[in-house]
């Protein structure tokens, strides 16, 4: 399946549900310390200036998280829904509807893109187009951080939203660190740092944390003298 074929899907059932979204997780009530610890890192280890595309904002929550981390950042999402509450609700941030897998973009205009559970929707067979378009907007030393839930499968999200009152086709797809480790240097990104965290019980499933380089290992040559002893 194409992105042409499967994003109209997603596209709808965030439009559906962007309101909810929106008022139910207006911060980062959802985040752990340690996430958000993450995500400190990562804008600390950007070079200047910092320019962020949050890629997947949605209704754009973490948009002021990374401004108040130093960053010149703006979003792109696939719902229309969603970036209509992050104008509303976020409007002092660019912010625009486009797709991960088109990105609206010169290449290397970038120093940082953060996809915060933004590819969850996207099966295997996407994600090398998505992280070559999130590797072409990024500069040669620029940094790239993924967040998701990890785990195996196809999880079927509709039930989440049903006590909402919203009827949704929705799946996304968990995957093992190691798994999007895998796909990230595959689109040549070098893996710098990861967080894995194991489900707490019932109550929140496995969830890894990403931070990869465009750059490559630098390339150092030692100069071998023989010694020469005089003895
Ligand atoms: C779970 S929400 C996360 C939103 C936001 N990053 C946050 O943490 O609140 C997933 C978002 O990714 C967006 N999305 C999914 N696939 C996308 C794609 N291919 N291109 C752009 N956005 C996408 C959805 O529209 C949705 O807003």
């Amino acid at each position: 399946m194409t992105s042409e074929q499967r994003e109209p899907a997603v596209r709808a059932a965030y439009d559906i549900v962007a309101d909810t979204y929106a008022d139910e997780f207006p911060s980062t009530g959802p985040e752990t310390p340690i996430e958000l610890a993450m995500i400190a890192h990562f804008a600390s280890l950007l070079p200047a200036p910092r320019r962020v595309l949050d890629a997947g904002c949605g209704a754009g929550r973490m948009l002021p998280v990374l401004a108040g981390l130093g960053c010149e950042v703006e979003g792109v999402d696939l719902s229309p829904g969603m970036i209509r509450r992050a104008q509303r609700d976020h409007g002092e941030f660019r912010s625009q509807v486009a797709s991960l897998s088109d990105l609206p973009f010169s290449a290397a205009e970038f120093d940082g893109v953060f996809s915060w559970y933004s590819t969850i929707h996207s099966p295997d067979g996407a994600l090398p187009q998505i992280f070559s378009e999130l590797r072409r907007v990024l500069r040669s030393d620029g940094l790239v951080l993924v967040g998701f839930q990890t785990g195996r499968g196809i999880v079927d999200v509709a039930p989440a939203y049903r006590p909402r009152g919203h009827e949704v086709a929705l799946v996304r797809y968990p995957r093992a660190a190691d798994e999007m480790g895998e796909k990230l240097a595959a689109a040549g990104f070098r893996e710098v740092g990861r967080l894995v965290e194991a489900a707490n019980g019932a109550a929140r499933g496995g969830q890894a944390v990403l931070i990869a380089t465009v750059k490559s290992r630098g390339v150092v040559s030692f100069l071998l003298l023989p010694v020469v002893g005089d003895g």
